[in-house]
């Protein structure tokens, strides 16, 4: 048995990295959809089926969670696939087995509290307003599951989104650091004008932009400090896993870079934030 991750593309391995360095002992099987990425601009239906697919994929090949480590999928897919999907398939397979989101603990992380928390609504005049800038995806965005879920638990936080419609494709068919700076720029600006001041914190809220945060930290000004999602998703799991030990997610410390897509080495951006070398294999064809 072993831990799924997935996303659409390459980064879902900003939350592979973060999931590998808290579960060294676990055996991974990263998969990501890129013959389908990018998922962000995608009406939700299509969202939803490519997940699913994605899931059974990955518990075809033995897993008995998956992470998605895509903001879109579990923003849009998640909680579908948890109540509609999941139980039949756990009485088909007839083993604990769940699918996991990313976005509850960059909320957590965010509101600095825990997702059963839900603020009592009085009507208190806020004093002080926290504002958090949240770049996504159009389909993050769209969703508005930052905006609503941080305000159901603190009041005295503001949500802004920028949906970035083509930064995930640029990372993914690895763009240049300049013409990446470029939108980066455009988009943190875009921000500012909105809120009409710099937001007090940002979330990169599509896990491909983790991959180029440091550009993102050199558009945004000095004090806006980023909420880091992989390290979240990481201290999140393993805090689940303590919970639930009945989850089996291997011990041989086994790694697999597996795509829908063209196989073959990762682009040199990839390689840069990965730190050496990285080659992605067709899923296996029996898998389904
Ligand atoms: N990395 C994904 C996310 O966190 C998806 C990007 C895309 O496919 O558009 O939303």
């Amino acid at each position: 048995m072993s831990l799924g991750v997935f996303d659409s593309g390459v980064g879902g391995l900003s939350v592979h990295r973060a999931l590998v360095e808290r579960l060294p002992q676990a055996d991974f099987i990263y998969y990501c959809d890129q013959a389908n990425a990018p998922y962000g601009g995608r009406p939700g239906e299509e969202v939803v089926d490519l997940t699913r697919a994605a899931c059974e994929r990955l518990f075809g090949l033995g897993a008995s969670l998956v992470v998605l480590a895509c903001n879109t999928a579990s923003a849009i897919a998640l909680r579908r696939l948890q109540q509609t999907w999941l139980p039949g398939l756990r009485r088909e397979l007839g083993r604990p087995l769940n699918v996991l989101g990313i976005i509850v603990p960059t909320i957590e992380a965010a509101t600095g509290l825990p997702w059963e928390h839900e603020a009592e609504r009085r009507g208190e005049k806020v004093e002080k307003l926290d504002v958090i800038g949240v770049f996504s995806t159009p389909g993050t965005a769209a969703s508005r599951v930052y905006e609503i879920e941080i305000d159901k638990r603190r009041q005295d936080v503001a949500v802004f989104s920028e949906p970035c419609p083509d930064l995930a494709r640029m990372i993914e068919t690895g763009a240049s650091r300049a013409e990446l700076a470029a939108e980066i720029e455009g988009h943190v600006a875009a921000l500012v004008r909105r809120i009409g001041r710099a937001p007090d914190r940002a979330i990169l809220g599509c896990t491909h932009y983790e991959i180029i945060a440091d550009l993102f930290r050199q558009a945004l000004p000095p004090q806006t400090p980023l909420i880091h999602q992989p390290s979240a998703v990481a201290d999140s799991l393993a805090a689940y896993l303590d919970r639930h030990p009945d989850y089996r997610i291997g011990t041989g410390a086994g790694r697999m870079f597996l795509t829908s897509g063209a196989a073959g080495d990762a682009s040199a951006l990839l390689q840069a934030y990965w730190g050496g070398p990285l080659r992605f294999e067709p899923v296996p064809t029996a898998a389904g």
